[in-house]
This record gives structure tokens, sequence and C-alpha cells, in this order.
């Protein structure tokens, strides 16, 4: 195997890592699935979404992404190829309720039935994801998750999806990333559904959080054995200097970013600190709602991806932050800086602080603009060195006695990356998307060789 950019680094093997130790790739079903007119799907918010002129990059939209809705046999050979025993996937609302909610539509419980299937003939262990974004769109047209009626929708669905695949699931993510869910798709408005406000922001933060909460008993009734949890964005921040103005402010993003989620999921609440400080747009939160919320749950998902660095900046929005690019740090070529070190101390705060049973690193990965050669290889270096550098970090992690219990590549394929369109790709394999031909990566050759026991 080419070493070229990583024999600096020190040895790594999977047997350096517990045998029941969960090797996955992350993928989500708006980012992969396309076939979104098929089999009585219904329409999603980021159906919708990109057909505004504006909100993608590139114009495009997820309505053909990789057609892994008819190419998911090869997909999964793909994944098994590489020698992983967990697959990481997440279901499409609107094709068990085209509407959201009313009678299933048994096509599209159908096709997740023969997916997980799939999954199990090739010895994938599934994890799946109930909610990674794709709400349906007449919920939405309701008032989505701003509404407190999208909580019951959403406990509805659970309990269809449990009740037809639980035989054979038994880890379920209730929620990918609330933080995005809220404040991308309702502060910033650069995801669906696109609003931009504050106060809905932490509205919708509130109601996918209980949902969450009420979702796991519903889970557990009808799933025996059943491992659940959320998987949250979380970030390692610093602030931008020593003064105390920075200081300041770091805690205070770290309050929203971090804590808003954290402590009311460990029975804490919302953090004080931010609470007073949001003021007018805290969320309604009815009697026995932050009992629910930290209802116990299985093992916590973590979404590591980058550090932040804040600044003071009186003024600036209800938090008067601001996050600050620091110099000379290396990044992906979505500016993200690379910190495998962040890795380290995130899961060690979150593990001091919360204690987690279990914890499983659920997204990690690397935007580069990769290159075909003219014979067709994708000699990706630079994924593979960020691959090879968070996994030598996981492994400390693991040595310092951190339950951490698996890692998930984000991702197996290229995909389409939200607001970001086909520009940029994350996939240990390369999708030519005009021909839909699959090819891995020099970086997923890699991952193959480790996880078969090759290096
Ligand atoms: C995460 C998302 C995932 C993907 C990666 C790059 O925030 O969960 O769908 O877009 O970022």
């Amino acid at each position: 195997m080419d070493n070229t950019r990583i024999d600096d680094l020190p040895a790594l093997k999977r047997s350096d890592f517990a045998s029941d130790f969960r090797w996955g790739c992350s993928t989500s079903s708006y980012q992969i699935e396309g076939g979104i007119n098929e089999d009585g799907r219904g329409e999603s918010i980021w159906d919708r979404f990109c057909a505004t002129p504006g909100h993608i990059r590139d114009g495009s939209s997820g309505a053909v992404a990789c057609d892994h809705y008819h190419r998911w046999p090869q997909d999964l050979d793909l994944a098994r190829s590489l020698g992983t025993n967990a697959y990481r996937f997440s279901i499409a609302w609107p094709r068990v309720f085209a509407e959201g909610r009313g009678t299933p539509n048994q096509k599209g419980l159908d096709f997740y039935s023969r997916l997980v299937d799939g999954m199990l003939e090739r010895g994938l262990e599934p994890w799946v994801t109930l909610y990674h974004w794709d709400l349906p769109q007449t919920l939405q047209d309701q008032g989505g998750w701003a509404n407190r009626d999208t909580v019951d929708a959403f406990v509805e669905y659970t309990d269809v999806v449990t009740r037809h695949l639980g035989d054979r699931i038994k880890h379920w993510i209730t929620h990918n990333e609330p933080w995005c869910t809220a404040f991308h798709g309702h502060h910033e408005g650069v995801h669906a559904p696109g609003i931009k406000s504050f106060k809905t922001a932490l509205q919708v933060c509130h109601n996918v959080l209980v949902s969450h909460g009420l979702a796991i008993p519903v889970i557990r009734r009808n799933v025996a054995n059943a491992r659940v949890g959320a998987a949250l964005s979380l970030h390692p921040l610093k602030p931008a200097s020593e003064s105390l103005a920075d200081v300041a402010a770091t805690t205070r993003h770290d309050g929203l970013r971090n804590r808003w989620f954290l402590d009311p999921l460990h029975g804490r609440g919302y953090p004080a600190d931010i609470w007073a400080l949001v003021g007018d747009n805290a969320p309604v939160v009815h009697d026995g709602d932050l009992k629910v919320i930290s209802t116990p749950t299985d093992f916590l998902g973590v979404n590591y991806y980058f550090p932040e660095i804040v600044a003071d900046a009186p003024g600036v929005g209800v938090m008067s932050t601001r996050v600050v690019e620091s110099e000379n740090v290396e990044r992906t070529a979505f500016g993200w800086e690379v910190s495998p070190e962040g890795m380290v101390t995130l899961l060690s705060r979150v593990a001091t602080n919360y204690q987690p049973a279990e914890i499983y690193l659920t997204e990690n990965g690397s935007t580069y603009d990769d290159v075909v050669t003219a014979d067709g290889r994708i000699d990706d270096f630079e994924r593979r060195r960020y691959l090879v550098r968070h996994l030598l970090a996981a492994r400390e992690i693991v040595r310092k006695g951190i339950p951490v219990k698996g890692y998930f590549a984000w991702s197996l394929l290229d995909n389409f990356e939200w607001a970001e369109g086909y520009i940029r790709r994350f996939g240990l394999t390369h999708v030519d998307f005009a021909t839909q031909q699959r090819r891995l990566k020099l970086s997923g050759k890699w991952y193959g060789a480790f996880l078969r026991g090759e290096i």
C-alpha cells in the first residue's frame, strides 16, 4: 500500500481496538437516495428548499443524488468489502408517511425492510437515524418543528417504523444534530426550511429534544433489546485571546452550541446562564418536558468535525459572540480546522462532565477537492491523512478509559452536501454523478485495508 504522506504517523491497527468495536460508514437518506417521486414518497422540506434558486450553491438537489434507492445492493456490497461491521443510515420520513402522519406507505416501509435485510445478509449491523433533516413538507406547512404537533407526529412515525423494523434493527438514533435542525434551518436559514428567527430556532430545539425523549419509551416498547441515543454535533472551543471578554464569550458560545443540548439531555435542564441571556426568545416549556428530555439513553452519538475559536463581539446577535478564523491552522476545503487533538479534548470533557455509558463517533470526515487521474485513481492523500489522524486520536481516547465504542466515517459515498450541493465531496468512495460510477478513493482503500487487518 502507498504510504506517501502517512509514513510519519504512528502505526495503527484494527487490533488496537476492542474486537467488538463498531466500525462503519455513515450516510443519510436525502443525501444519497434520490428516487424522490417513487413508490409513494411525499415531498420533504429539502425538496422544497432546493427548488428555490439561491439556496443550493450549484443549484442542485437530492432528486437523484447517488441513486441509492436503486443501487443500494451495490452500495452495501461496497460497505461490506471494506470490512465494516456496522452501517449508519437514516429513514426518510416522507417515504413512510407521505404527508407526515396518517396511513403509512407500505412501499416505503418495504424499501427499508429490504435495505435492512441487505445489511444483515452482509454482516452489517444496522444503525438507524429516525430524523436526519428530511421532514415531510406537509408538516412544515403546519409549522414544522416550531409546532408542538410535530412532536406527536414524530412519535407516531417512530411507533410505525419500530414496529416494522424493530425485529432486525437494535440501534436507534432519534435525531441527527438537533443544533443544525434548529440553527441552520431556523436561525441562519441556510438549511431547509430556511427560516431566520432566533426565537423560532430555540422553540425548534426544544420540540426536537422533547420528541427525542418521548420516542425513547416507544422504541423500547416495540424493540426487544433496543439501544437508543441521539447524535449531537459538538465542538471543542477556544477563546480568541486570554482576555476576560473572549473567555466569557467562549463560555456563552459553548452554552448554546454544546451545553444547550448536553445539559437537558443529562437531567440538568437548560443552562441558566444562557437561559437568562436569551430572554424573551426562550422556548415555551410544558410541565414535565425537562424530565422527558432527560429520559435515560444507552449511548451518546457524537459527530465530530472541527473546533471553533470564539471572540467577544458586542452587539452581534443575542449572544454577542463571533467565531473567528485563526491563522496558520490546517483546514479542509470547507475551511474547517483539522484538529484530531480537538476530538480528544471534546470527548474527555463530555466523558468527565456527563458520564455517558457509551459514546459512538457517529460521524467524522473531511472534504477536499478530489482529482480523478487519467487512469481513474483518486489519490486523496489529505482525506486519508485526516482519517488516520482521527483514528489515532480515537485510540488515544479509548486508552484514556473513555467509553468510545465505535467509529462511523462520514461518508461511504460522495453525496448531496446540503447547501453546498455536489461541490463538497466527503466520500471514501468517489461518485461520478453523471454516470453513477463508484470508485474507491485512496482513503477508502486504506480504511478497507485497516479494517480487514491488512495493515
Ligand atoms: C454533518 C451532517 C451530515 C454531513 C456532514 C458533512 O453536519 O450530519 O449530514 O452533511 O455534516
